[in-house]
């Protein structure tokens, strides 16, 4: 049996108790996991300074793949702890694709009336590391009237061909349809750019459609008719927009997963919720693990386990669908009765 060794990094808030359910149906699976537990976040960045340890990269590095629960807590200023965590990982180990499923699983309720489970089954690809999130720009006059601040977008081709291809690719194995999310009426360079982009790529995929769809509407749609939609390519900025409108009609921020990696290369993938630290909810045990449990999913396909990723969604989807469920699906169960109820699926796949 091969040995995998990854990287537990539970973060703060509900990320620790979402990460510790993720890890024990992960271990009720059987296989040879090695787990690693970083105590880095804003309890770290109190103590310390900073949000990881230094070496932090090399750390990750010598696993498998990081599953991750949040960062960010209102005793350190957000951009902080993100800069110094999460998007740090992502910038510095390159993770450009995110992938974000939004599918509404069977038993959890949806804000959007008369759809059900067949309505709901989208799939975001999200451009992970440029965009408007490159982390380009500055601040000038600081504390005076005429101060400003300035956040530039960056799109290369590079960049953007690279994720676009590998979305192509995602719809060619669906329904061969592939929207792209654009504002190139209003932007005039980064998303003309993006669109050439996509025609061009497209034309090594003739057996996929291209919908080219402007995110204003593109949001719209996915409340109205969120059945007309399959795979989804977009810049950082607008991903991270409609995925929370996704995790919305998906069920909420519980059910939302994510994962960021660099296909193709050695770099280990980073796997975790949509959701952030939720400190609204933190400590009471309450938060829904099912999006941490999903992620964990994505990550066992990653690392070359299939069998195992199809065992656990199999388990987290009866659980969802007789539940027990928690308080945010219509539920009363706490965290861990929902993880303790997948482990129990996994020993009773009958059940
Ligand atoms: P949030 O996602 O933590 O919470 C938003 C709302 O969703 C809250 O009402 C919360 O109770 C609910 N919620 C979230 N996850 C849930 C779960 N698993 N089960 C049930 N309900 C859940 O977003 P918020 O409040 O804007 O951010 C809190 C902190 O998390 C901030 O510091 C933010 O910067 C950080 N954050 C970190 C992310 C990351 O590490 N990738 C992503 C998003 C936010
Ligand atoms: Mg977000």
């Amino acid at each position: 049996m091969t040995t995998h060794r990854i990287a537990l990094l539970p973060g703060d808030g509900i990320g620790k108790e979402v990460v510790a359910e993720a890890r024990k149906v992960v271990d009720a699976l059987g296989l040879d996991v090695q787990w690693t537990h970083l105590p880095w976040g804003s309890d770290y960045y109190l103590e310390h300074g900073q949000m990881m340890a230094d070496g932090w990269a090399a750390t990750l590095r010598a696993h498998e793949a990081v599953l991750m629960g949040a960062c960010g807590w209102p005793t350190v200023p957000d951009h902080i702890a993100l800069w110094g965590m999460i998007l740090k990982i992502r910038q510095t180990l390159d993770l450009w694709a995110n992938v974000r499923p939004a599918r509404l699983l069977p038993g959890i309720p949806t804000p959007l009336a008369g759809r059900t489970a067949a309505d709901i089954d989208m799939i975001f690809v999200r451009e992970n590391t440029e965009g408007e999130y490159a982390g380009v720009g500055g601040r000038s006059h600081q504390g005076h009237p005429i101060e400003v601040g300035i956040e530039t977008s960056i799109f290369t081709r590079a960049g953007v061909e690279r994720i676009v291809r590998f979305a192509f690719g995602i719809a060619q194995q669906r329904k061969h349809v592939l929207t792209s999310a654009t504002k190139s009426n209003a932007s005039r360079y980064g998303y003309v750019l993006w669109d050439e982009v996509v025609e061009e790529v497209g034309a090594d995929f003739p057996d996929v459609r291209i919908e080219r769809v402007l995110v204003d509407a593109l949001a719209a749609r996915m409340v109205t008719n969120p059945g007309s939609l399959d795979v989804v390519v977009a810049s950082n900025l607008f991903g991270d927009i409609l995925t929370d409108i996704a995790a919305a009609i998906q069920g909420g921020m519980g059910l939302a997963a994510s994962a960021n990696t660099a296909p193709g290369t050695g770099e280990p993938g980073l796997f975790e919720s949509v959701h952030g630290s939720a400190p609204d909810i933190a400590g009471k045990g309450i938060g829904n693990p099912v999006a941490a449990i999903w992620s964990a999913v994505l990550m066992l396909e990653h690392i070359g386990e299939p069998a195992a990723a199809a065992r656990l969604l199999g388990a987290l989807e009866a659980v969802c669908l007789s539940g027990p469920r928690t308080r945010d699906v219509g539920g009363t169960a706490g965290t861990s009765e929902v993880g303790d109820a997948i482990v129990a699926r996994l020993g009773h796949p009958a059940l």
